[in-house]
């Protein structure tokens, strides 16, 4: 069983979107029972929240379900986790600071498993902005997801 965390800073966008694009490879590829799969965030600002409903919809057209229901990233999610995939830098350095040492190498940011070296370094918030920012995350997240599972796959 290999067990992934994505992680955001409000846990109701960017690693619930995560969350329910790798869940729908694994699904297309018969292998979800080999994984767990989770979500979290930095802060606790939205613990118990559904998915933030522009995301439901950004999804919904793109056949992707996200499940998720916010809640606050722990230091104790680094022992149960293989691995914890963060969305931008401030991702990073927060869960850097929570993680004890031997599990930082645990941390990894998404945009590091994209398929153009050029693109953006980071899934970029899409809280504040409009659908284009939605559909940008999802965007990345597929390719991201896709290279992820791949690069997993090998290992399993
Ligand atoms: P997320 O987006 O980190 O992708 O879930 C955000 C959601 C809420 C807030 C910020 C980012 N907020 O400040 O409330």
């Amino acid at each position: 069983m290999t067990k992934i965390l994505f992680v955001c800073l409000g846990n109701i966008c960017r690693s619930p979107a995560a969350e329910g694009v790798f869940l729908a490879l694994l699904e297309r590829e018969n292998i979800k029972y080999k994984f767990e799969i989770d979500s979290a965030g930095t802060s606790g600002y939205h613990a118990g929240e559904a998915a933030d409903e522009r995301m439901i919809e950004s999804a919904k057209r793109r056949g992707i379900h996200l499940p998720s229901r916010s809640r606050q990233l722990i230091k104790e999610d680094f022992d149960h986790f293989d691995y914890v995939v963060v969305m931008d830098d401030s991702n990073l350095k927060n869960s850097e600071k929570l993680a004890p040492q031997e599990h930082h190498h645990k941390i990894i940011k998404i945009t590091d498993y994209s398929s153009d070296k050029f693109g953006p370094d980071h899934v970029p918030d899409p809280y504040y902005g409009g659908t284009q920012g939605f559909e940008l995350v999802l965007d990345l997240l597929e390719d991201c997801c896709h290279n992820l599972l791949n690069s997993i796959k090998t290992k399993i």
